[in-house]
């Protein structure tokens, strides 16, 4: 997605070999035009998938999932961190290794807002290790839906999380595929890899 590459090369910055800062469009300040566009280019993609839910983890994936759930005009599900005060006990639980923040949150999904029949999109900003999203498939598959796809707005090849949700079976759609930025430049990754829609 053109777009957000050009947003990427002009805002971004490289902490170091593995982290990207978005403070600036995505995760601390938020760019609702380019979450429009991230919200119907993911939509274009999913449209004859039958999606009849978008998940996602709180909280930097929500402006991108919410775009796409309005586009395609379903429901966003958001998969908690931590327990609120409203957490009922009919929850599905899941343990999310966190490589990036060195941390593992507990994240909980109520069971009555997955049903069986559902076909789920999962949404994230970033695909790293692929732990998160891997969590939220398994969450979906506990209550009997099927995940369609995983669709990732920044995914860092290098870190092989979309190799290893392709190892498992999963459709990944990413928007920017960074392939390396340990010199400090940002590279993105030529092609898409096979399981990747061909119109990206
Ligand atoms: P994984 O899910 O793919 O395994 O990735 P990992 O655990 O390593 O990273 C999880 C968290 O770190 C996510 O935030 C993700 O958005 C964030 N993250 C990963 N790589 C980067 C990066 O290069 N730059 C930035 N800015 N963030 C990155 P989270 O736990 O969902 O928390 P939140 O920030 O959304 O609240």
């Amino acid at each position: 997605m053109q777009l957000l590459k050009d947003k990427i090369l002009n805002e971004a910055r490289v902490i170091n070999d593995t982290v990207l800062l978005v403070d600036t469009f995505i995760n601390h300040q938020v760019d609702p035009e380019l979450m429009q566009e991230i919200g119907k280019t993911f939509s274009a993609i999913y449209k004859m998938e039958g999606v009849t839910k978008v998940i996602t983890i709180e909280s930097s994936g929500i402006a991108p999932a919410l775009m796409t759930a309005l586009m395609l005009n379903v429901p966003l599900v958001i998969a908690r961190k931590q327990k609120s005060i409203t957490t009922q006990d009919n929850i599905y639980t899941e343990k999310v290794v966190s490589f990036t923040k060195q941390q593992t949150n507990d994240v909980t999904v109520a069971q009555k807002l997955l049903q069986a029949s559902d076909r789920v999109l999962i949404i994230d900003d970033f695909l790293a290790h692929g732990e998160a999203a891997l969590g939220l498939a398994r969450i979906v598959e506990k209550s009997g839906a099927k995940v369609v796809g995983i669709g990732i707005v920044i995914e860092k090849v290098f870190q092989l999380g979309g190799r290893k949700l392709q190892d498992a079976g999963y459709r990944v759609d990413s928007l920017a595929r960074i392939e390396n930025m340990s010199s400090g430049k940002i590279i993105f990754a030529e092609k898409n890899p096979i399981y990747a829609s061909p119109k990206l």
